[in-house]
Protein backbone atom coordinates (compact mmCIF):
# COMPACT_ATOMS: atom_id res chain seq x y z
CA UNK A 1 0.00 0.00 0.00
CA UNK A 2 1.57 3.10 -0.96
CA UNK A 3 1.46 6.15 1.69
CA UNK A 4 2.78 8.96 -0.49
CA UNK A 5 0.74 11.44 -0.79
CA UNK A 6 -0.14 13.10 -4.00
CA UNK A 7 -2.17 16.46 -4.75
CA UNK A 8 -4.25 15.67 -7.75
CA UNK A 9 -4.29 19.18 -9.74
CA UNK A 10 -7.44 19.99 -11.78
CA UNK A 11 -6.92 22.93 -14.16
CA UNK A 12 -7.86 25.30 -11.54
CA UNK A 13 -4.99 25.36 -9.30
CA UNK A 14 -3.57 23.43 -6.31
CA UNK A 15 -5.79 25.82 -3.68
CA UNK A 16 -8.96 24.02 -5.25
CA UNK A 17 -7.46 20.60 -6.17
CA UNK A 18 -8.82 17.57 -4.06
CA UNK A 19 -6.28 15.63 -1.58
CA UNK A 20 -6.40 11.99 -2.58
CA UNK A 21 -3.61 8.98 -2.12
CA UNK A 22 -3.89 5.76 -4.21
CA UNK A 23 -5.00 2.80 -2.13
CA UNK A 24 -3.05 0.55 -4.52
CA UNK A 25 -1.31 -0.21 -7.98
CA UNK A 26 -4.65 -1.86 -8.97
CA UNK A 27 -7.13 0.88 -8.11
CA UNK A 28 -8.70 2.86 -5.72
CA UNK A 29 -8.28 6.44 -3.95
CA UNK A 30 -8.75 7.70 -0.59
CA UNK A 31 -9.98 11.52 -0.91
CA UNK A 32 -8.27 13.08 2.32
CA UNK A 33 -9.65 16.40 3.89
CA UNK A 34 -13.52 15.83 2.84
CA UNK A 35 -16.40 15.88 5.38
CA UNK A 36 -19.19 14.10 4.29
CA UNK A 37 -21.48 15.16 6.97
CA UNK A 38 -21.64 18.87 5.64
CA UNK A 39 -22.75 19.19 2.19
CA UNK A 40 -20.74 18.92 -0.76
CA UNK A 41 -20.81 21.75 -3.26
CA UNK A 42 -20.98 21.44 -6.86
CA UNK A 43 -17.74 22.32 -8.20
CA UNK A 44 -16.19 19.51 -4.99
CA UNK A 45 -18.55 16.82 -6.19
CA UNK A 46 -17.48 17.25 -9.48
CA UNK A 47 -13.81 16.30 -8.52
CA UNK A 48 -14.94 13.28 -6.12
CA UNK A 49 -17.11 12.15 -9.30
CA UNK A 50 -13.96 13.02 -11.70
CA UNK A 51 -11.73 10.60 -8.81
CA UNK A 52 -14.22 7.91 -8.85
CA UNK A 53 -14.06 7.21 -12.28
CA UNK A 54 -10.21 7.81 -12.67
CA UNK A 55 -9.58 5.17 -9.40
CA UNK A 56 -12.90 2.99 -9.49
CA UNK A 57 -13.21 3.15 -5.67
CA UNK A 58 -13.11 6.26 -3.74
CA UNK A 59 -12.80 5.78 0.30
CA UNK A 60 -13.26 8.36 2.91
CA UNK A 61 -12.01 7.74 6.27
CA UNK A 62 -12.94 8.77 9.93
CA UNK A 63 -16.76 9.71 8.54
CA UNK A 64 -19.43 10.71 11.07
CA UNK A 65 -22.48 9.91 9.05
CA UNK A 66 -25.85 9.98 9.85
CA UNK A 67 -27.98 7.75 7.47
CA UNK A 68 -29.55 11.11 6.22
CA UNK A 69 -25.83 12.29 5.45
CA UNK A 70 -25.11 9.64 3.54
CA UNK A 71 -28.13 9.61 1.39
CA UNK A 72 -27.39 12.80 0.57
CA UNK A 73 -23.90 12.36 -0.81
CA UNK A 74 -25.08 9.05 -2.77
CA UNK A 75 -27.88 11.00 -4.14
CA UNK A 76 -25.74 12.97 -6.14
CA UNK A 77 -24.27 10.03 -7.96
CA UNK A 78 -28.07 9.39 -9.01
CA UNK A 79 -31.21 8.16 -8.19
CA UNK A 80 -30.69 5.54 -5.27
CA UNK A 81 -32.28 1.63 -4.99
CA UNK A 82 -34.92 1.85 -2.83
CA UNK A 83 -36.50 -1.16 -0.90
CA UNK A 84 -39.92 -2.60 -2.13
CA UNK A 85 -40.09 -5.40 0.93
CA UNK A 86 -38.04 -3.43 3.28
CA UNK A 87 -35.79 -6.26 4.28
CA UNK A 88 -32.84 -5.13 6.57
CA UNK A 89 -34.10 -0.96 5.55
CA UNK A 90 -34.17 0.95 8.40
CA UNK A 91 -36.68 3.72 8.89
CA UNK A 92 -35.63 5.20 5.42
CA UNK A 93 -36.16 2.76 2.27
CA UNK A 94 -32.95 3.79 0.46
CA UNK A 95 -30.97 2.34 3.57
CA UNK A 96 -29.74 -1.34 3.98
CA UNK A 97 -27.83 -2.88 6.58
CA UNK A 98 -25.25 -5.37 5.74
CA UNK A 99 -24.77 -7.39 9.21
CA UNK A 100 -24.61 -10.76 10.78
CA UNK A 101 -25.65 -9.37 13.71
CA UNK A 102 -29.11 -11.87 14.95
CA UNK A 103 -31.26 -9.62 17.37
CA UNK A 104 -33.52 -12.35 18.91
CA UNK A 105 -32.51 -15.44 16.81
CA UNK A 106 -33.07 -12.31 13.32
CA UNK A 107 -30.56 -11.61 10.98
CA UNK A 108 -30.77 -7.30 11.11
CA UNK A 109 -28.89 -7.39 8.05
CA UNK A 110 -28.43 -8.84 4.80
CA UNK A 111 -25.18 -11.01 3.38
CA UNK A 112 -24.47 -11.47 6.76
CA UNK A 113 -21.84 -14.09 7.02
CA UNK A 114 -18.55 -14.94 6.32
CA UNK A 115 -16.73 -15.25 2.69
CA UNK A 116 -18.25 -14.27 -0.48
CA UNK A 117 -17.54 -14.81 -3.77
CA UNK A 118 -16.45 -12.27 -6.51
CA UNK A 119 -19.73 -10.50 -8.31
CA UNK A 120 -20.89 -6.83 -9.33
CA UNK A 121 -24.09 -6.16 -7.64
CA UNK A 122 -27.57 -7.12 -9.28
CA UNK A 123 -25.88 -8.24 -12.76
CA UNK A 124 -28.84 -10.72 -12.94
CA UNK A 125 -31.03 -7.47 -13.27
CA UNK A 126 -31.91 -5.63 -16.67
CA UNK A 127 -30.44 -2.18 -14.91
CA UNK A 128 -27.56 -3.17 -12.46
CA UNK A 129 -26.45 -1.15 -9.51
CA UNK A 130 -24.10 1.85 -10.93
CA UNK A 131 -22.65 2.09 -7.06
CA UNK A 132 -22.58 0.63 -3.75
CA UNK A 133 -21.62 2.29 -0.88
CA UNK A 134 -21.02 1.16 2.62
CA UNK A 135 -20.39 2.58 5.52
CA UNK A 136 -18.68 0.90 8.31
CA UNK A 137 -20.68 0.71 11.41
CA UNK A 138 -19.12 -2.33 13.43
CA UNK A 139 -16.27 -4.21 12.13
CA UNK A 140 -14.67 -7.83 13.07
CA UNK A 141 -10.83 -7.94 14.04
CA UNK A 142 -9.89 -10.25 11.66
CA UNK A 143 -10.82 -10.47 8.19
CA UNK A 144 -14.66 -9.52 6.57
CA UNK A 145 -12.30 -7.58 4.21
CA UNK A 146 -13.91 -6.59 1.23
CA UNK A 147 -11.90 -7.27 -2.29
CA UNK A 148 -12.30 -5.05 -5.24
CA UNK A 149 -11.24 -5.69 -9.14
CA UNK A 150 -10.01 -3.84 -11.71
CA UNK A 151 -12.24 -4.68 -14.71
CA UNK A 152 -10.71 -2.99 -17.08
CA UNK A 153 -7.40 -4.23 -16.64
CA UNK A 154 -9.14 -7.39 -16.91
CA UNK A 155 -10.30 -6.93 -20.20
CA UNK A 156 -7.22 -5.02 -21.24
CA UNK A 157 -4.67 -7.65 -20.50
CA UNK A 158 -6.21 -10.34 -22.62
CA UNK A 159 -5.17 -12.04 -25.46
CA UNK A 160 -6.64 -10.47 -28.39
CA UNK A 161 -7.62 -14.25 -29.44
CA UNK A 162 -9.84 -14.52 -26.36
CA UNK A 163 -11.02 -10.80 -27.22
CA UNK A 164 -12.24 -12.36 -30.32
CA UNK A 165 -14.02 -15.40 -28.87
CA UNK A 166 -16.01 -12.64 -26.76
CA UNK A 167 -16.54 -10.46 -29.22
CA UNK A 168 -20.27 -9.39 -29.32
CA UNK A 169 -21.36 -12.41 -27.26
CA UNK A 170 -23.47 -12.01 -24.24
CA UNK A 171 -23.32 -14.10 -20.77
CA UNK A 172 -26.55 -15.35 -17.99
CA UNK A 173 -25.93 -13.75 -14.87
CA UNK A 174 -28.51 -15.25 -12.54
CA UNK A 175 -28.83 -15.22 -8.30
CA UNK A 176 -30.16 -17.48 -6.49
CA UNK A 177 -30.41 -16.30 -2.77
CA UNK A 178 -31.25 -19.56 -1.33
CA UNK A 179 -27.52 -21.09 -2.32
CA UNK A 180 -24.89 -20.04 -0.17
CA UNK A 181 -22.97 -16.85 -1.07
CA UNK A 182 -20.00 -19.08 -2.13
CA UNK A 183 -21.39 -21.01 -5.22
CA UNK A 184 -21.89 -20.10 -8.23
CA UNK A 185 -25.21 -22.03 -9.85
CA UNK A 186 -25.30 -23.70 -13.55
CA UNK A 187 -28.99 -23.89 -14.30
CA UNK A 188 -31.34 -21.24 -13.67
CA UNK A 189 -33.78 -22.80 -11.36
CA UNK A 190 -37.39 -21.58 -11.63
CA UNK A 191 -38.34 -18.36 -9.47
CA UNK A 192 -34.49 -17.59 -9.92
CA UNK A 193 -33.94 -13.66 -11.21
CA UNK A 194 -31.88 -13.67 -14.01
CA UNK A 195 -30.70 -11.68 -17.46
CA UNK A 196 -27.97 -11.80 -20.21
CA UNK A 197 -25.41 -8.71 -20.67
CA UNK A 198 -22.73 -8.07 -23.16
CA UNK A 199 -19.30 -9.89 -22.14
CA UNK A 200 -17.34 -6.62 -22.83
CA UNK A 201 -19.43 -3.35 -21.34
CA UNK A 202 -18.57 -0.18 -22.28
CA UNK A 203 -18.06 2.67 -19.45
CA UNK A 204 -20.74 5.53 -20.31
CA UNK A 205 -18.77 7.58 -18.77
CA UNK A 206 -14.73 6.60 -19.29
CA UNK A 207 -16.18 4.85 -22.30
CA UNK A 208 -13.28 2.13 -21.47
CA UNK A 209 -14.08 -1.54 -22.09
CA UNK A 210 -14.45 -3.44 -19.08
CA UNK A 211 -14.77 -7.30 -18.50
CA UNK A 212 -18.41 -8.05 -16.97
CA UNK A 213 -18.86 -11.91 -15.92
CA UNK A 214 -18.19 -12.71 -12.22
CA UNK A 215 -17.60 -16.33 -10.24
CA UNK A 216 -20.57 -16.19 -8.29
CA UNK A 217 -23.65 -14.97 -10.45
CA UNK A 218 -22.38 -15.82 -14.46
CA UNK A 219 -24.37 -19.18 -15.26
CA UNK A 220 -23.44 -19.39 -18.90
CA UNK A 221 -21.99 -17.96 -22.23
CA UNK A 222 -25.16 -17.51 -24.40
CA UNK A 223 -24.37 -19.66 -27.88
CA UNK A 224 -21.83 -21.72 -26.44
CA UNK A 225 -21.75 -25.52 -26.03
CA UNK A 226 -21.92 -26.16 -22.21
CA UNK A 227 -18.10 -27.57 -22.02
CA UNK A 228 -17.00 -24.48 -23.74
CA UNK A 229 -18.80 -22.00 -21.76
CA UNK A 230 -17.46 -23.43 -18.70
CA UNK A 231 -14.24 -23.75 -19.83
CA UNK A 232 -13.64 -20.41 -21.30
CA UNK A 233 -15.70 -18.43 -18.13
CA UNK A 234 -13.11 -20.34 -15.77
CA UNK A 235 -10.43 -18.98 -17.65
CA UNK A 236 -12.06 -15.41 -17.55
CA UNK A 237 -12.94 -15.96 -13.55
CA UNK A 238 -8.69 -16.81 -13.00
CA UNK A 239 -7.70 -14.08 -15.03
CA UNK A 240 -9.60 -11.41 -13.65
CA UNK A 241 -9.28 -12.37 -10.05
CA UNK A 242 -5.21 -12.20 -10.55
CA UNK A 243 -4.15 -10.74 -6.97
CA UNK A 244 -2.21 -7.69 -9.47
CA UNK A 245 -5.45 -6.51 -10.35
CA UNK A 246 -7.17 -6.68 -6.91
CA UNK A 247 -7.26 -4.28 -4.21
CA UNK A 248 -8.04 -5.55 -0.70
CA UNK A 249 -9.62 -2.95 1.74
CA UNK A 250 -9.36 -3.67 5.19
CA UNK A 251 -12.08 -1.79 7.03
CA UNK A 252 -12.04 0.49 9.87
CA UNK A 253 -15.16 1.82 11.56
CA UNK A 254 -16.17 5.03 9.94
CA UNK A 255 -14.95 3.85 6.44
CA UNK A 256 -16.79 5.14 3.75
CA UNK A 257 -16.50 3.51 0.42
CA UNK A 258 -17.96 3.48 -2.68
CA UNK A 259 -17.01 1.34 -6.17
CA UNK A 260 -18.46 1.28 -9.46
CA UNK A 261 -20.27 -1.90 -10.17
CA UNK A 262 -19.71 -1.60 -14.13
CA UNK A 263 -15.85 -1.75 -13.83
CA UNK A 264 -15.53 -3.42 -11.02
CA UNK A 265 -15.95 -6.96 -8.56
CA UNK A 266 -15.95 -7.04 -5.43
CA UNK A 267 -16.07 -10.10 -3.07
CA UNK A 268 -15.18 -11.12 0.67
CA UNK A 269 -12.95 -12.54 3.07
CA UNK A 270 -13.97 -14.83 5.86
CA UNK A 271 -14.85 -14.06 9.42
CA UNK A 272 -15.43 -15.83 12.76
CA UNK A 273 -18.99 -15.73 13.51
CA UNK A 274 -18.04 -14.58 17.06
CA UNK A 275 -17.51 -11.30 15.37
CA UNK A 276 -19.64 -8.49 14.95
CA UNK A 277 -19.90 -7.13 11.48
CA UNK A 278 -22.20 -3.93 10.74
CA UNK A 279 -22.13 -2.03 7.51
CA UNK A 280 -24.44 0.32 6.25
CA UNK A 281 -25.19 0.48 2.24
CA UNK A 282 -26.76 2.32 -0.03
CA UNK A 283 -27.20 1.37 -3.77
CA UNK A 284 -27.25 3.52 -6.73
CA UNK A 285 -29.17 2.78 -9.87
CA UNK A 286 -27.74 2.21 -12.91
CA UNK A 287 -28.00 1.85 -16.69
CA UNK A 288 -28.61 -1.45 -19.45
CA UNK A 289 -24.68 -2.82 -19.90
CA UNK A 290 -23.76 -1.69 -23.44
C1 LIG B 1 -22.54 -5.90 -1.04
C2 LIG B 1 -21.41 -6.78 -0.74
C3 LIG B 1 -19.49 -7.11 0.64
C4 LIG B 1 -19.09 -6.89 2.05
O1 LIG B 1 -22.94 -5.13 -0.15
O2 LIG B 1 -23.05 -5.95 -2.18
O3 LIG B 1 -21.09 -7.61 -1.55
O4 LIG B 1 -17.88 -6.75 2.28
N1 LIG B 1 -20.77 -6.58 0.40
O5 LIG B 1 -19.95 -6.90 2.93
MN1 LIG C 1 -22.16 -7.26 -3.48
Amino acid sequence: MSTAQSIALDGEGAINALQTRSLSPALGAEIIGVDLSQPVSDSLFAKIQKCWHDNIVVLFRDQHLSETDQVRFAERFGQLALSHTRRYTTANPAVMLISNIRENGKQIGALPDGEMQFHSDQCYQEKPAMASMLYAIEVPNVGGDTLFANAYAAYETLSDDIKRRLDGRKAMHAYDYDSASMKRGTKIKEGVPHFAHPLVRTHPATGRKALYVNRLMTIAIEGLPEEESDALLNLLFAHQENPAFVYEHIWRVHDLLMWDNRCALHARTDFSDDERRLMRRVTVLGERPM
